[in-house]
């Protein structure tokens, strides 16, 4: 029987809890062996579709703002996208130069921003979508923990903006749920209660149900939740 069915390249993409792809390559601030030239810190890996354009001009803006914060959370940036490097100098000379937008302004972008104009590391994270586009990557968003392990992957279309509050809670939740064992429940912000067990046997969670610990509350069997003050979770994960 024929088949009509249009085929499309296979197309591998990284995982959660596989480790980052390894790459080379060139960026606004020299060469760089990825991700072991991050041996040791959080890295945010994030793509943006073009240089030149008003959402990632935005994005770069605010992700550069609060550089400063997520270094204090042992996060690194490094950016991406498809075009050359002589475009991403021109660019972000611009926006220091001349963008002013939401009261920030000479914002200077001091991560680096990879050059991938054949599009080599971008197809190998899964950045290109040829539903979406050819040509230019998608706002992909990929978190590495320290010891170069996909902890988180986000993905954004052309037209939207990310939330970078977002990102810097996705950061806070993920070391929090390392450094305390526990899991983090919807709109997790420090200072609100946490889930634990992370992944228990009905041992555990019966035990619980019958702790004693002011600290708990168990809403049924499966679901117990425990407070987690705001200063100890800031106090472990930020280093100022
Ligand atoms: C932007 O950043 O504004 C943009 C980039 C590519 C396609 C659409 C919008």
């Amino acid at each position: 029987m024929e088949n009509n069915t249009i085929q499309q390249p296979v197309v591998s993409m990284p995982r959660i809890g596989e480790k980052a792809p390894e790459f080379t390559a060139v960026t606004t601030q020299g060469n760089i062996n990825f991700p072991a030239d991050y041996a040791g810190s959080w890295v945010i890996l994030f793509s943006h579709p073009a240089d030149f354009t008003p959402v990632c001009t935005s994005e770069f803006m605010t992700f550069a703002s609060m550089e400063k914060q997520f270094n204090e959370a042992n996060t690194k940036l490094v950016g991406l996208s498809v075009d050359g490097l002589y475009s991403h100098i021109a660019w972000l000379r611009t926006i220091k130069e001349k963008i002013e937008y939401k009261g920030m302004k000479d914002i200077e972008v001091t991560f680096p921003l990879i050059e991938d104009i054949t599009m080599e590391v971008a197809t190998k994270y899964g950045m290109m979508m040829p539903g979406e586009s050819n040509t230019k990557a998608v706002r992909a968003v990929f978190v590495i923990d320290p010891q170069g392990v996909i902890r988180t992957i986000i993905y954004y279309p052309l037209s939207l903006g990310r939330n970078f509050d977002e990102l810097y809670r996705v950061i806070l939740a993920l070391q929090t749920a390392d450094e305390f064992s526990v899991a983090t429940p919807a709109d997790w912000r420090p200072g609100d209660d946490v889930i634990v067990p992370t992944a228990g046997s009905c041992g555990v969670a019966k035990e619980r149900m019958e702790s004693n610990d002011e600290d708990v509350t168990c809403h049924d069997w499966f679901f117990c939740t425990k407070k987690l003050d705001k200063e100890t979770v800031l106090n472990r994960i930020i280093k100022k």
